[in-house]
């Protein structure tokens, strides 16, 4: 064979091969959907206004979405400036006029419908986490909002006005002390990190020691991981040195201001941190180990040199592997497996069953603008309790590309909500191949399916002791609820702190499985048990979590409960 011949050759050998290829996972997708499950997509809103870049749950049932300030006209005009000044729809400087749009609503979950929220200044990329009162502390963004530090206190439906006479709410906006905090999209989650060996309580962030230490740390991440792109992940990092050229997972113990334990690299090659945007979860937290076992899961992430390639217009498949470490103990071993296709830019959720769901994201290139490529529009659901092999399961498809800049997030009633996308700097729609994307939807897990509701547990209520706004650290505390039929020998009680979401990552995100002390059960169905709440803030943060009763696989909705230091 001539050289042309052979290359011919090549050429359709790989061709047949990746049409083989593509068959066959097709086709394992849909052995694996084989079963009648029953999940559901909704169509909520077709349009939010503003990308939802970074989103979290309120305990007043709202959810609090912001894009960047800077993207010009969004598709949520407003009838004038913050400062008061008119927006005319004749004055052509007015439409293109990026202060008469909001960047930020706050969506009513119960009503299905927006009013804005102000920002001062721009919160892209930025940070967040609630404070034990429910109060959202939102840090850092681009430009002057990468020195602002933010609180955003919910409130009730109808039940607070908004601080400004206008009406328009206002993000409370103050000044960090220390300047140079470029994006901080890390911060929190070194936080995150730190709570599980510490005794850190979120309370403190405010202070600025703290901060300044925060700082730190998070502009050496970004320092190395701009340089070098190799962190394995980032909630467990701690840079040995800021000239070390190589990082290491590591747990650093900010009380004594040192490195406690490094763990080994995840294997798999590739990246996984942004932009090459894997996701990871603390896997379930649970009582019967007294939450001493904590495990860490991390899927997907973007091939080596994929941003370039990007660049190029190349789109390089993602990583579909997936790496579970114990970081507690002494023994750290990753254990890898794949997810039915790479994946890259997607969410990963703690369903209210302990299972992981992973939702969004795209098949092939990496996080930034236009820099990916075959969204991935079918979840997948993984069992963390199944043997390897068996642990995933892919769901219904969507329509909708969820690419860079979307984001999901569990509600009270156990659906998920999926929004945004928006691989450009400005909103566009047309001749693009992924436009901006303003629908809002709801992907509804099968274990809410009518046929259900005979096993699922209603009206969960949670007995507060005398005038006491929560639950103390390791007291018992009671809650009730309905049941119409005996409770299977499986009823798990579990308690989710809300996370912070955006880029992929889930901030504070966690689940912990509590025990129950005993039941009693009434001739008319209603339950009650007797809880016990997590020992102390270490395991559990100060703040609001969503209760929720599991019988047999089947949530309840789930209720606020408030933990508190005795
Ligand atoms: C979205 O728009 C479509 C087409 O105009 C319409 O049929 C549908 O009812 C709308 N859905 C919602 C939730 O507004
Ligand atoms: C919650 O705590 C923050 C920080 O201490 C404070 O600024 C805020 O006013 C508090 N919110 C409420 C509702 O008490
Ligand atoms: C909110 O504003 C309305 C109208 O301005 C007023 O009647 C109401 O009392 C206010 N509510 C609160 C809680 O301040
Ligand atoms: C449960 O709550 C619903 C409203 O959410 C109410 O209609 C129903 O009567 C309650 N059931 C019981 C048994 O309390």
């Amino acid at each position: 064979m001539g050289d042309k011949n052979h290359l011919l050759y090549v050429v359709t050998i790989h061709a047949i091969l990746a049409l083989l290829h593509f068959i066959v996972s097709d086709a394992v997708e849909t052995l694996a959907r084989a079963g009648g499950r029953q999940e559901r997509w909704q169509l909520l809103r077709n349009n939010t206004g503003v990308v939802t870049m970074h989103m979290a749950l309120t305990h007043e049932n709202t959810v609090i979405i912001f894009d960047q300030t800077e993207a010009g006209p969004s598709q949520y005009r407003l009838h004038q400036r913050y400062n008061g000044r008119r927006c005319s729809t004749r004055s052509r400087a007015d439409l293109k006029d990026g202060a008469c749009y909001a960047h930020s609503v706050e969506y009513y979950i119960h009503g299905n419908n927006l009013r804005p929220l102000r920002f001062v200044s721009d919160p892209w990329c930025s940070s967040g986490s609630f404070l034990s009162n429910g109060t959202l502390l939102q840090v850092g963004g681009h430009g002057r909002g990468s020195q602002r530090i933010r609180y955003f206190r919910p409130c009730r439906d109808h039940l607070c006005n908004c601080s400004n006479r206008r009406g328009h709410c206002r993000v409370i906006d103050g000044m960090l002390r220390i300047y140079y905090c470029l994006n901080m999209i890390e911060l929190l989650l070194l936080v995150e990190g730190m709570l599980i060996v510490t005794n850190l309580y979120l309370n403190y962030i405010p202070r600025t020691d703290l901060l300044i230490f925060l700082f730190c740390m998070t502009l050496m991440t970004r320092m190395v991981a701009e340089t070098t792109s190799t962190l394995s992940f980032i909630f467990l990092l701690m840079v040995t040195s800021s000239s070390s050229p190589t990082v290491t997972p590591s747990f650093f113990n900010y009380q004594r201001n040192r490195v406690v334990k490094t763990f080994p690299r995840i294997p798999g090659g590739g990246f996984r941190n942004y932009p090459s945007s894997g996701s990871l979860v603390i896997l379930p937290l649970d009582h019967q180990d007294r939450f001493q076992k904590v495990e860490v899961m991390v899927c997907g992430g973007a091939t080596s040199g994929a941003y370039e390639a990007a660049a190029r217009g190349r789109f390089l498949p993602a990583l579909s592997s997936c790496g579970r470490m114990v970081i507690t103990g002494n023994n750290h071993i990753w254990k890898m497996e794949n997810m039915p296709r790479p994946r890259t830019m997607h969410d990963m959720l703690i369903l209210p069953t302990g299972h992981i769901l992973i939702i969004n994201g795209a098949r092939r290139g990496c996080a930034g603008w236009q820099n990916a490529a075959t969204p991935l529009l079918r979840p997948y659901l993984y069992n963390p309790k199944k043997s390897r092999g068996q642990r995933f399961t892919v769901l219904k498809a969507t329509r909708i590309a969820r690419m860079y800049h979307s984001s999901a997030l569990l509600l009270p009633d156990g659906r998920v909500l999926v929004a945004g996308g928006n691989p450009y700097n400005t909103y566009t729609f047309s001749n693009v191949a992924y436009p901006t994307e303003l629908r809002l939807q709801a992907f509804v897990p099968d274990y809410m399916d009518r046929q259900f509701n005979d096993l699922r547990p209603g009206n969960v209520t949670v007995e507060y002791e005398g005038h006491s706004s929560g639950v103390a650290y390791g007291t018992a505390f009671t809650i009730h609820f309905w049941l119409g039929r005996r409770p299977s020998k499986d009823v798990e009680y579990s308690v989710y702190a809300p996370p912070f979401t955006t880029h992929s990552i889930s901030m504070n995100q966690r689940l912990l499985k509590l025990r129950c002390r005993h039941t009693t059960r009434d001739g008319g169905g209603l339950m009650s048990a007797v809880l016990e709440a997590p020992s102390s803030p270490n395991v559990a943060p100060p703040g609001y979590y969503l209760l929720t009763v599991v019988n047999n696989g089947i949530p309840s909705l789930s209720q606020w409960v408030r933990f508190i230091p005795a």
